[in-house]
């Protein structure tokens, strides 16, 4: 079945100029890329993006990660678009969690610098594409 994901390539690895890589990985796993922006995410955004992680520790510091600089936000859709990415994408921790092969595995170091967002329900995708891509919103 066709689904949608939201991803964002994060501050870090636009920083370090890995943009093509991951978009060529995402092209070359067969997923489309239906939607591609580069912009600096607004505090209002991050916050209403990450809101179930508030009250953890890692939270006031994500926040200012993320809206630290540049990132690209995209919607990605293909038959089971939300596992491939996240396939791709690799665990969240890049050396605990994810395996050398991933985007993570094989770019990361830390848990909050990990290059990559990728939805992880049919909700999440839906809800994250109507805040970063408003016009894409479902109905
Ligand atoms: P992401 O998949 O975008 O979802 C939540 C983000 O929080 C995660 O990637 C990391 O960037 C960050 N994160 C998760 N766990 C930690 C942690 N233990 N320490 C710092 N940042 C974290």
């Amino acid at each position: 079945m066709t689904e949608r994901t939201l991803v964002l390539i994060k501050p870090d690895a636009v920083a370090r100029g890995y943009v093509g890589e991951i978009l060529g990985r995402i092209e070359r796993k067969g997923l489309t890329i239906s939607a591609l922006d580069l912009r600096t995410a607004p505090t209002d955004v991050a916050a209403t993006h990450y809101a179930e992680h508030e009250g953890r520790p890692f939270y006031p510091s994500l926040l200012e990660f993320i809206t630290s600089g540049p990132l690209v936000a995209a919607v990605l859709e293909g038959p089971r678009a939300i596992a491939a990415f996240r396939q791709l994408a690799g665990g969240t921790d890049p050396v605990e969690k994810a395996l050398p092969g991933t985007i993570r595995g094989d770019f990361g170091l830390e848990a909050q610098h990990n290059l990559v967002h990728g939805s992880d329900s049919v909700e999440s995708a839906e809800r994250e594409i109507g805040l970063w891509f408003p016009h894409l919103a479902s109905r």
